[in-house]
């Protein structure tokens, strides 16, 4: 058994050899962080058995070289190649947040599995994914990598990523391990500020932000990261609270847990621990098994055994942990097995592949509005103007964390995806701003392009660099004057439909009241330009929803749909005496969770309930129809939210429970069904035990968090 023949080579380990298992180098790609200075001649090092792993190595021929060393090292324990295959490997996908946006399980789970063949086809064995982190504040610019601010939907997106990446199971020569991170609640960094401390109750992590990780694991997930944010004043990775007791005790958790990038070490200006010796030695106590880049566990791990401060079982543990998903990934048994240029060669940017990406683009879309339905476009237009600095821009629309390896020439722009859907159209391109420039001009060109066209679209939003690792912002409105020139555009009186491209929500609220149209396009990687194109031309019918909730400010922020209802609570916008209100803004969102709009109509009706009153131990069963009121096919995602009436402690106004995304004819009918269970009406006691209170449920069906279409209510006994 794998389990005999880890313990056989552990009981041929040396101490250093041990700690080498630990260790974890960054290779030869850009680094997320300070990289550590002395680092030697690193292949010497593998040689020497000091290397467990090496992150940012891409490519069969380098992860060859890497490997050959540690063939050469005593033991010739195989090396693990890890990578942040974030949306995509040579094939870029929709950043995570934008395939959030589809509700759509399959393809998420597809997008996971074509990163997945082509990064172990080059060589990777493991990917720092997904990231499952709950964002409720879009100012974070990690919010782009996860799948938004719900627990419901995060914990079946985590799932499906799971899924994706580790395809038929570790061994399989196309499945790759995933690395469920950040553990935990690095997505409540207060003020939305990356890295930065969280402090939160425990009844809050358990129901919100933990979820999403336990599905993750339920998935099969191989491994998980640490954070580096302190909960509640310790740092995560010094945390045994999050890694001993929940996920590897609570939980179960047999994978095993890398640090995040230097987090080990990270722990001193923390506060935490004074040098990297008490750093080493309260991680590996924490359970963080692979010290990632501080080099804390390589430098002091031996000897902080040597001292006593630790039993050899303890880093026994890490090592067993280690080595065990090395012998399931097959490497004992061939270290080159993911290393096979022809392979490598044949695998990337398949047809098949690029098409998939394509249609997740598409599927990843949000029609945020479409006056006089300007949308979608005809095909046989005489003429378009395109505007904006993100018209013929091709690198930015890969979105940050992607890998690069494939060169941007492969991305489809918009200005190409348009030309090549209305081949007939004559394109007036004016550049209007560049992203950035902060004085508004009367943007001439620009004007001048739109009163020549029949229709103008807009290409507006972020640069690559707004958001991921270390882009929080605190004015998220759309950047420069860019709304200045929409302005501009708009007030022309063409009909104007505005592509907004970012990685988070943006702030846009004149755009929102006066634009005809608004497409929400995030980042869609490699093939956006034909996905937008797509939408535009109604070759497919947007069925996009927000998984996050988008502000009217950011000083609403954190604003989510899943609040408490206060004790005075404000009926509507203006309803602001002596209530929970802002008094110059409302406390509605710009746009909701969950909406997002399609060229054709739905309806709900008929709404019945299999039961008005249930034992904690029954189910019940809730049913509607659902129609399709326009003229042409669309999906809905017709969304199942609850709340629990009068409990205590108190419970959210609304929680998603449940969600169908359907496909109908014009004019066709389904009835949806959702069942309701235990599962979806327990909730954690203030001692975190998982409880139901008796008492009345409101059951609330609707095509958005703010626009619930049926009502019903039963009793729960119990
Ligand atoms: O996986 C990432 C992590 O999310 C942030 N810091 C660096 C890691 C490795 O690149």
């Amino acid at each position: 058994t794998i389990s005999a023949k880890v313990d056989a080579l552990i009981s041929k380990m040396t101490l250093d050899e041990k700690v080498g298992q630990l260790n974890q180098l960054n290779g030869d790609w850009e680094a997320t962080g300070p990289v550590t200075k002395d680092v030697g001649n690193k292949l010497d090092d593998v040689k020497k058995g000091k290397v467990g792993s090496v992150l940012n190595i891409m490519g069969t021929n380098h992860t060859r070289a890497f490997q050959e060393a540690a063939m050469q090292s005593r033991l010739k324990i195989p090396l693990l190649f890890g990578q942040d295959v974030i949306h995509g490997y040579s094939i870029t996908f929709p950043i995570p947040l934008a395939e959030a946006a589809s509700w759509d399980m399959a393809a998420m789970e597809r997008s996971a599995r074509i990163a997945a063949t082509e990064a172990a086809a080059a060589g990777i064995h493991w990917t720092f994914a997904p990231m499952v982190d709950i964002a409720r504040d879009p100012r974070w610019g990690r919010v782009m990598e996860g799948a938004g601010e719900d627990t419901y939907l995060g914990s079946m997106i985590a799932k499906a990523r799971v899924k994706g990446f580790q395809g038929k199971g570790l061994g399989n020569i196309d499945a790759v391990m995933a690395c469920v991170k950040h553990f935990a609640a690095y997505g409540a960094a207060i003020g939305g500020r990356d890295y930065n401390s969280v402090d939160m109750s425990r009844r809050t992590l358990w129901e919100t932000y933990l979820p999403p990780f336990k599905a993750a694991l339920d998935a099969g997930a191989a491994t998980f990261m640490n954070s580096f944010n302190d909960l509640n004043g310790t740092p995560a990775t010094g945390s045994s609270y999050l890694q001993r007791d929940i996920l590897k005790g609570k939980w179960g958790f047999k994978g095993f847990v890398v640090s995040d990038w230097n987090s080990v070490g990270e722990m001193i200006p923390h506060g935490f621990v004074k040098d990297n010796y008490e750093a080493a030695e309260v991680a590996i106590k924490a359970g963080n098994d692979m010290d990632m880049e501080s080099r804390a566990y390589i430098g002091n791990l031996a000897k902080v055994v040597k001292d006593g401060r630790i039993n050899i079982a303890v880093v026994n543990e890490a090592v067993r942990r280690i080595l065990t998903k090395k012998f399931e990934m097959g490497l004992f048994d061939d270290p080159y097995k993911f290393i096979n240029p022809a392979r490598e060669k044949a695998a990337m940017n398949r047809p098949e592949n690029i098409e998939a990406a394509r249609d997740m683009g598409r599927k990843s879309i949000v029609l945020l509005k479409n006056e006089k339905n300007i949308l979608p476009l005809s095909k046989s237009i005489k003429s378009i103007a395109l505007i904006g600095p993100l018209s013929k821009e091709k690198w930015y629309l890969k979105g940050a964390w992607s890998t690069d390896v494939d060169p941007n020439d492969n991305v489809v722009t918009i200005y190409d995806g348009i030309q090549k859907q209305a081949p007939g159209a004559k394109i007036y391109y004016a550049e209007g701003c560049k992203i950035k420039d902060s004085v508004a001009t009367d943007f001439k060109d620009a004007v001048d392009a739109a009163n020549k066209a029949d229709v103008v679209v807009m290409a507006v939003g972020e640069d690559i660099f707004m958001t991921g690792e270390a882009r929080s912002k605190a004015n998220i409105h759309i950047p420069g004057v860019q709304e200045e020139l929409i302005k501009a555009v708009v007030t022309t009186g063409k009909p104007v439909v505005v592509l907004l491209m970012a990685g988070r929500p943006m702030v846009f609220n004149w755009t929102a009241d006066h634009a005809p149209a608004i497409v929400y396009t995030w980042w869609l990687g490699s093939q956006m330009g034909n996905s937008v194109a797509d939408v535009l031309f109604g070759n497919y019918n947007p069925a996009g929803k927000l998984p996050i909730t988008f502000p009217r400010s950011e000083g609403q922020i954190p604003i989510y749909y899943n609040s408490l209802n206060t004790g005075r609570p404000a009926q509507g916008d203006n309803d602001t005496f002596y209530r929970s209100s802002y008094i110059d803004l409302p406390n509605t969102p710009q746009y909701a969770f969950g909406y997002g709009l399609s060229y054709t109509t739905f309806s709900y009706s008929n709404i019945s309930i299999s039961k008005t009153n249930i034992k904690k131990t029954e189910s019940l069963t809730v049913s509607f129809d659902l129609q399709n009121t326009g003229k042409i096919a669309g999906e809905e995602t017709a969304q199942l939210y609850i709340r629990d009436m009068v409990a205590q402690p108190l419970r959210p106004v609304k929680e998603l429970k449940d969600f169908k995304k359907v496909m109908l004819a014009p004019g066709e009918t389904k009835r949806i069904t959702f069942t309701i269970n235990k599962e979806k009406l327990q909730f954690y006691n203030d001692n975190l035990q998982l409880i139901t209170q008796p008492g009345e449920f409101k059951l609330m069906i609707g095509a958005a968090s703010n626009n619930i279409k049926l009502e019903k209510t039963f009793q729960l006994t119990n």
